[in-house]
């Protein structure tokens, strides 16, 4: 592991594309990309932007739906990024174009203040998103911002969406470094991955701060282990003969129109499942409801309550206090005494949680959390430790199995094609593999011995993907965005060219 990332570090600004895209293919891809931007964006505005602004994409390798509990992930950014031209404008809008046409203009009047339209979700929503936690930053750091300002914006993404790689997180981080850079202003990358985090829920969804951290901070050759309250990125030098492939399940999963009964079920079961472990292990009702929020602030008693058991393991306690049936509204609410609507009455979207749930699963979403953290460790360790590479290699391909059984066994965030396409990359010879992600669709990880990535992704194109390009679901000319081999690529950065 290498040393931390140097505290206080702003997000660089270039004046060329060679810190972030090399000097080879990847680099002649990008000039093209740039400039069909600057095309798209002259023809929109009638003008040239002032500056563009990037960030990446990301592939979780291990640590899934752990970081809004408080938990360390294992991300690694990867070369598919969002791409943002911007000018200031003259009038008082936002307007935001994207090169794909199938994303029509998006105008939104230039009011930091405006909630945004959840119900009506719109593909824009996400550089408001951007929008409004720049302003709301800079106000909490008491900068006068004066009159908001209108923005001239074209988009290009390329991470594919919906799809576990976190295309949002590159949208809201590219738009947010965008805006910093109009304005002028430029802030510490902690500070603007912490604040990015709290703006991309605008969107409705309850989300960690895994996604924007990583693609903010990320390093070119490492993955890094996020430690949360305060972020924190530790360099993770993965082992040599092992590579990640990244496979699209063909199943898009729309995180925030499916955020009642999915993600932020989950997060709600989560916050359930804590206060009723701190209750019965002696907290106060009434303080437990109010003041537990994560599986990490009990974490603590539950260790203490282990130890009685000879075990540091959480999840001792959660196997003898919680049970598996799913709990009732009304048993829990006899366990707090008071209803949840009360508990929960300061978020709109957790209500809809409420409304929309008919049980909750305790102790299935404990164990998968307090269980997921511990191999979040066990994988950095394995890292760090000195085994033979050969077997360090199997030792991660065993984590990662075991990541994807809790998340799909235990979570419930899995979906059949995922199912199906994990089973056919271990089938292939793949060490270990996963969803990754928030999952109920979306892409796998698969770690893969470097000899044999050829062949492996030869035969995941025969396996899994050529009855559907037979189906007609995609192309064969786009196969590649569908499954690819990926190297840890580098953070956000603002080209002014
Ligand atoms: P995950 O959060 O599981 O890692 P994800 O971030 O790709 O995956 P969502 O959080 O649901 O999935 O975000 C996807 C949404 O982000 C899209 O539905 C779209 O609204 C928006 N989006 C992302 N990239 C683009 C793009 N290039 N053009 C337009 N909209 C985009
Ligand atoms: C989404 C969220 C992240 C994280 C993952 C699941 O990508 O944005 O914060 O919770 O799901 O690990
Ligand atoms: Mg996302």
């Amino acid at each position: 592991m290498a040393a931390a990332a140097a505290a206080g570090e702003v997000v660089p600004t270039f004046s060329s594309l060679e810190p972030v895209y090399g000097d080879g293919s990847q680099l002649e891809e990008a000039r093209l990309r740039f400039a069909h931007l600057a095309d798209k964006f002259q023809a929109v505005y009638a003008a040239r932007p002032a500056l563009f602004a990037r960030s990446p994409g990301r592939v979780n390798l291990i640590g899934e739906h752990i970081d809004y509990e408080g938990y360390s992930v294992l991300p690694m950014a990867i070369r598919q990024d969002m791409i943002v031209a911007i000018r200031r404008a003259e009038g008082k809008e936002v307007r935001v174009a994207n090169v794909d046409d199938k994303y029509p203009i998006c105008v939104y009047p230039a009011d930091p203040d405006k909630e945004i339209d959840i119900k009506n979700h719109k593909w824009g929503h996400y550089f408001m998103c951007g929008y409004k936690g720049v302003y709301e930053y800079c106000r909490s750091k008491g900068i006068d911002m004066g009159e908001p300002v209108g923005l001239d914006v074209v988009v290009d993404g390329t991470v594919p969406t919906g799809s576990g790689l976190s295309s949002s997180a590159a949208f809201v981080c590219s738009a947010t470094i965008a805006i910093m850079g109009v304005l002028e202003k430029n802030f510490p990358k902690k500070e603007v991955a912490q604040f990015t985090c709290q703006s991309e829920r605008h969107i409705g969804t309850q989300s960690g701060g895994m996604d924007q951290a990583i693609s903010i901070m990320a390093k070119p050759g490492f993955a890094e282990l996020i430690d949360f309250n305060p972020i924190h990125a530790t360099d993770v030098q993965l082992p040599p003969g092992g590579t990640f492939v990244i496979a699209h399940c063909l199943a898009e999963s729309k995180k925030a129109e499916t955020a009642a009964t999915n993600y932020n079920n989950r997060v709600v079961e989560c916050r359930l499942a804590a206060i009723v472990l701190a209750i019965k292990l002696g907290m106060e009702a009434k303080k437990a409801a109010s003041s537990v929020t994560t599986l990490s602030d009990v974490e603590g008693l539950c260790v203490s309550f282990a130890g009685k058991e000879g075990s540091s393991d959480p999840g001792v306690a959660v196997k003898k206090l919680l049970h598996e049936e799913p709990y009732t509204v009304e048993e829990i609410e006899k366990i707090t005494g008071q209803s949840l609507t009360s508990v929960f009455q300061s978020s709109q979207t957790s209500l809809d949680v409420l409304r929309a749930a008919k049980h909750f699963k305790l102790f299935q979403r404990a164990f998968h959390v307090y269980s997921e953290a511990r191999r979040v460790y066990a994988f950095r360790d394995t890292v760090l430790s000195k085994l033979s590479a050969e077997n360090m290699l199997r030792k991660l391909g065993d984590l990662m199995n075991e990541s994807h059984y809790s998340c799909s066994v235990l979570y419930e965030c899995s979906c059949p094609e995922l199912e199906e396409l994990v089973k056919v990359c271990r089938d292939n010879g793949a060490l270990g593999a996963r969803l990754t992600g928030a999952g109920w669709g979306g892409c796998a990880v698969a770690l893969v011995k470097e000899g044999i990535v050829p062949q492996f992704i030869t035969n995941l194109k025969e396996t899994y993907y050529k009855s559907r390009i037979d189906r007609g679901v995609i192309n064969q000319k786009d196969l590649g965005l569908y499954v690819f081999a990926s190297k840890p690529s580098s953070g956000a950065a603002i080209f002014k060219l």
